[in-house]
């Protein structure tokens, strides 16, 4: 499963609590992220996060970030699910369809190839996203002094990322939940968790694959 949305939503603390309720509940859980989760996904990851690297064309970013995906899925998350373990990715192939393709403008269909490609066809069973009010979430990373090159981007861009990200989710309401991010954290917490364990109690994974 992934989690998905926008820069500052919060998805990190979130998948953290998850991912101590899954383990709780006697899921076996690998916690992981993108760009990243494996050493050779985390160089790419410096690369494209790297300020300096002003000039990189947004071909070039979103063949970097592909490349991440298939070294992430080939090496960390196709083993993991193998073993019976939960996976919860934070961001996956749907950012690139999101930041790549909605707010940089590049060709939807084409990226929809790329990633395919990239997972040799893996798709998440569940994602979650995260909404959230992109003021806000802007007002967030200013006050974080979070400055990589990606999040010091324009409202603008945060807006069209919003955007994106609901589209998706309306495209693909089979595997898509939308969680309001705008609410204390606990809020959200017990939301995200009551969609997952749902989920797994829907999957037949009640009892958890560590206690079987
Ligand atoms: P991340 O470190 O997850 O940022 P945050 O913690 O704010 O969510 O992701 C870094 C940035 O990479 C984020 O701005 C989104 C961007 N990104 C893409 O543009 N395309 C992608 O395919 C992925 C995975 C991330």
């Amino acid at each position: 499963m992934t989690l998905e949305g926008p820069d500052g939503s919060g998805k990190t603390t979130q998948i953290a609590r998850l991912r101590q309720r899954l383990e709780n509940e006697g899921f076996v859980v690998v916690q992981t992220r993108e760009p990243g989760g494996t050493p050779i996904a985390d160089r790419i990851r410096a690369l494209i996060l790297d300020p300096a690297h002003r000039e990189m064309t947004a071909r070039a970013e979103a063949l970097l970030y592909m490349a991440a995906r298939a070294q992430h899925t080939a090496e960390l998350i196709r083993p993991a699910l193998a073993r019976g373990a939960v996976v919860i990715s934070d961001r996956y192939a749907d950012s690139t369809l999101v930041y790549q393709g909605v707010a940089r403008g590049l060709p939807q269909a084409e990226l929809v190839e790329l990633n395919r490609f990239a997972t040799e066809g893996l798709t998440p069973d569940l994602t979650l996203l995260l909404d959230g009010d992109p003021e806000r979430l802007a007002q967030r990373l200013t006050d974080r002094g979070n400055r990589d090159r990606l999040d010091s981007e324009g409202l603008e861009f945060h807006r069209r990322v919003r955007e994106g990200f609901l589209r998706l989710a309306a495209q693909h309401p089979d595997r898509f939940r939308v969680i309001d991010g705008d609410r204390p954290p606990e809020c959200v917490q017990s939301s995200i968790e009551t969609c997952v364990l749902d989920f797994l109690q829907k999957r037949g994974c009640t009892h958890g694959v560590a206690r079987q």
